[in-house]
This record gives C-alpha cells, structure tokens and sequence, in this order.
C-alpha cells in the first residue's frame, strides 16, 4: 500500500497500462483482461491486475496533469516494484498535418513546467521516453500492421489559455501535438531508472476544432489499447 494506491505488495504487475481516466481503465480490464482483480480504488482512481494471453498486466488510471500522473508514477515505481509504464492517452494536435484517430508515439516531451527540475534536479524542457518500451511500441506495431508516428510533443499545465496560437515551446521543439502528462512520466522514470513510453490517439486537430465524438471514443481507442497490450508481452 503506498499513500494513493491501496493495493497491497505483489498485487501490481511489473508493466502497467496507464490511460488518464479511471474508467477507461475499468474498460480495459473488463474487455481485454481474464482473471481480474481491482486492487485499488483509492479517490476513484481504479488500478486492475489481471492477465493478456497468459500475461499478468495491471491497468490503472494516472488521473489528468504533470502533479497527478508525477504522483501514480512515483509510487508504482518505487512502491510496487513497476518496471514499465505505458501511458495510453488522447492529445490534440497542432497542425492539420496529423488527423483525428493518428496514433503517436511519443519521442521527446518538451515542457514549460518546472516539475522535472524541482523533483530530480533535471536540467532543460524537453526528456525523451525512458528505456526500451518506445523501441517495442514501433516493433510491436510493425508486426500488427498499424502505423504509429514517432512524434515531440507538448506536455502543457494549460488547456483553456486566452492566447490560440502554438506556444513557443512547442514550435521550438517541433512539437506536433499537446497532452498533459507525459513530461512527468519521462523524467519519474529517467529518475528512477525505469522505463516509460506514451502512446497517444489523436482527438482533436486544435486549428480546425475537428474531435472524436464521444461515441467514436471507444472503437477509437481499440488499436492504441491493443498495441499497448501486445507490447506489453514482450516484457
Ligand atoms: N490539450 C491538452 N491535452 C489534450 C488535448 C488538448 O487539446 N486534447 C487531448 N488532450
């Protein structure tokens, strides 16, 4: 038990699945897992363990933002003896380049915020994925036929800003696309010495206000879930 997750030692596998949203993770759990367990539900934030193909995987939400995904992270790794996060999430993207249901894998994360500086004394905005998850994603996809885009991002503390532009950040470091966590998840793991990844499904293309209808969601997530699940085996 670490002081967000109930779950008591050995009930997290050594790879986690992290999407943001509890429920999403309950989702996972119900259709892609056997022998499930929730093993924690502290603050609604559920955490699964079960089995893929004979794989024990454990499924858990990180919550929205650097403070909430720096918090799960942390103590997955430290507490549960996690040697892998998979963060599986949306982001919306800068450019029309990319389309709605894209899938990215993510490269480097480029931040303003100060968490990876303050927390670990790690110098500079930008941390690439941590370890050889990243390698496995473009693999894993290979083999299943599905194109995933090595990708920048901006990992932003803002989602309703009065400015509509793209931020510097994110034209300095070419990034193409906006999410909300994985900047904590690279520098915990760099930190620690762990390995992180982030899969991302595009949602939305910001200058055109085109979206995943709600309802598009859930067949929208299928080939970021399955990947993310495949990848997992390897471990
Ligand atoms: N901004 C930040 N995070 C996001 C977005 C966005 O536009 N879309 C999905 N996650």
């Amino acid at each position: 038990m670490s002081v967000h997750i109930a779950a008591k030692k050995g009930e997290i596998a050594k790879t986690v699945l992290q999407p943001g949203d509890p429920l999403r993770a309950k989702y996972i759990a119900d259709h892609f897992l056997e022998e499930v367990k929730l093993v924690s539900q502290t603050r609604g934030i559920f955490y699964f363990t079960g089995k893929y193909k004979g794989k024990e995987i454990s499924v858990g939400a990180s919550g929205m933002g650097i403070p909430s995904i720096g918090i799960y992270s942390y103590e997955l790794f430290t507490e549960f003896n996690v040697d892998t996060i998979i963060r599986i999430g949306t982001c919306g993207a800068y450019t029309t380049d990319l389309k709605v249901f894209d899938l990215l894998n993510v490269e480097f994360s480029a931040s303003e915020s100060t968490y990876a500086n303050y927390a670990w004394g790690i110098e500079g905005d930008l941390i690439a994925h941590q370890g050889k998850a990243f390698e496995m994603i473009n693999e894993t996809a290979g083999k299943l036929d599905l194109l995933i885009k090595p990708t920048n991002i901006h990992t932003s503390d803002i989602f309703y800003r009065k400015e509509s532009g793209i931020p510097a950040i994110a034209s300095k470091y070419n990034c193409s696309a906006v999410e909300m966590e994985a900047f904590a998840l690279f520098a915990n793991a760099q930190y620690l010495g762990k390995n992180a990844a982030t899969i991302l499904t595009v949602s939305d293309i910001i200058p055109t206000h085109e979206n995943i209808s709600a309802d598009q969601r859930e067949t929208a997530l299928k080939p970021m879930i399955e990947l993310a699940l495949e990848t997992a085996l390897n471990f």
